[in-house]
């Protein structure tokens, strides 16, 4: 109970991909000490009030993390170390892009301390490569899954799916030779036109189309029954892996333990003084920076949940997972409202839980939708 996972925000990167809506900005050149010091300054203001903590995970999440000196992560590393202490069992991940991960540069980051890499390979096929905007090829791609095999005993990748243009056959094939390359994680989106991307403006303008709700969830089904057939079930919407394999980091997320997030933009949910809190920092890095130095953290907002606000975010977090979230942990009045979605097919009740079906699974913002109006 008196673990914390730990999150740091990372926001730069070197070019920005049409799609992505994460916090990432491209800067002429980012003065890491500086940012060391800021990171190193808000993780001690919230040392100050969490009390004592195991720290079970951390994720170096971006934007591109693997741009960062591995002295800046070793670092950061050594300074939760000191303040909290690690678990035994601790998992450290980093995101890398290909672009940023030099066989050189991996093998520091393990000696740093990181002992999980997540990938941003986003596609095998140089035209989708070349839509995405990605600055790497396939090979590149693959030749960093491979030395990260070779430095990592555990690794994992991101491919993008339901692209224009492609056909489910094309994806099958893609997935498939992609199999070969995991070891026990992988992740999988479906490319979602977020606001205010480039895609977004692209996509309004009617420069391309998306495939519809029908050919989407055709996509889905045929992931999940590849995935399956090779021992890789998703266990949550749209990350795969061996049972045990989980992500720690993503476990205590959708599970509702208690994480710190660290960093430009980043969110938290944390006991402070003895209650939980919802953080988030400010998004711009200068910003951030500018109020770490005056008050000694970036926070935008934090604010205290109440009992009620805590359900309702253990629900929807939870219900993201295969597993879905434990009857214990809901309220009376939530359980008796169910006989609508179980009628669709949505849900399943089970002896202690309550978890989505698959068909479920593909509508789950509407099902979310539903059991919090009850
Ligand atoms: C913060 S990014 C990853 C790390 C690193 N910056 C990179 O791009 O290699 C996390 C992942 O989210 C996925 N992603 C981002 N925007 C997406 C979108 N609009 N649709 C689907 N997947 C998206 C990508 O697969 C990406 O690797
Ligand atoms: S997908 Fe990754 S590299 Fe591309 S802009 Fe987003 S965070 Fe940066």
């Amino acid at each position: 109970v008196n673990n914390l996972a730990i999150y740091i925000h990372y926001p730069f990167c070197k070019s920005k991909c049409p799609y992505c809506d994460f916090n990432s900005h491209v800067r002429d050149s980012v003065d890491t000490n500086i940012f060391t010091k800021a990171y190193l300054t808000e993780l001690d203001y919230f040392y100050q009030h969490t009390g004592d903590k195991t720290i079970s995970s951390i994720f170096f999440g971006g934007g591109t993390p693997s741009l960062m000196p591995t002295s800046m992560v070793a670092t950061i590393l050594e300074a939760i170390n000191k303040k909290w202490g690690f678990a035994d069992d601790i998992e450290i991940t980093l995101e890398a892009n290909p672009t940023s991960s030099e066989a050189g540069k991996l093998k520091a980051f393990k000696d740093a301390g990181i002992n999980r890499l997540s990938i941003g390979v986003q596609s095998l096929q140089a035209d989708q490569l070349k839509f995405l905007g990605r600055e790497h090829s396939a090979d590149q791609a693959i030749q960093t899954i491979k030395t990260a095999s070779k430095v990592f005993d555990k690794y994992s990748f991101d491919l993008i799916y339901a692209l224009p243009q492609q056909t489910i056959t094309q994806w099958r094939t893609q997935l498939l030779e992609a199999l070969p390359l995991v070891n026990n994680h992988i992740s999988l989106y479906q490319l979602t036109i977020e606001p205010a991307t480039q895609f977004y403006h692209h996509y309004n303008a009617g420069k391309f189309t998306m495939p519809s709700n029908e050919v989407a969830a055709d996509f889905y089904e045929a992931t999940q029954e590849i995935c399956d057939k090779h021992n890789l079930p998703a266990y949550e919407i749209s990350n795969h892996a061996k049972k045990g394999y989980e992500c720690k980091h993503n476990l205590a997320y959708w599970g509702y333990q208690q994480y710190l997030g660290i960093g430009p933009g980043a969110h938290g949910r944390v006991d402070i003084n003895g209650n939980l809190h919802a953080t988030e920092m400010l998004k711009s890095p200068e910003k951030w920076l500018e109020q770490v130095n005056v008050k000694k953290h970036g926070l935008k907002h934090n604010i205290e949940l109440t009992a009620q606000d805590q359900l309702e975010e253990r629900l929807i977090m939870g219900m993201r997972q295969i597993d879905g979230v434990k009857l214990s942990q809901l309220s009376q009045n939530k359980l008796q409202n169910l006989f609508f979605l179980n009628n669709q097919n949505l849900i399943e009740v089970t002896n202690t839980h309550l978890k989505p079906t698959k068909h479920g699974l593909l509508l789950i913002n509407q099902v979310i939708e539903h059991l919090l109006k009850n």
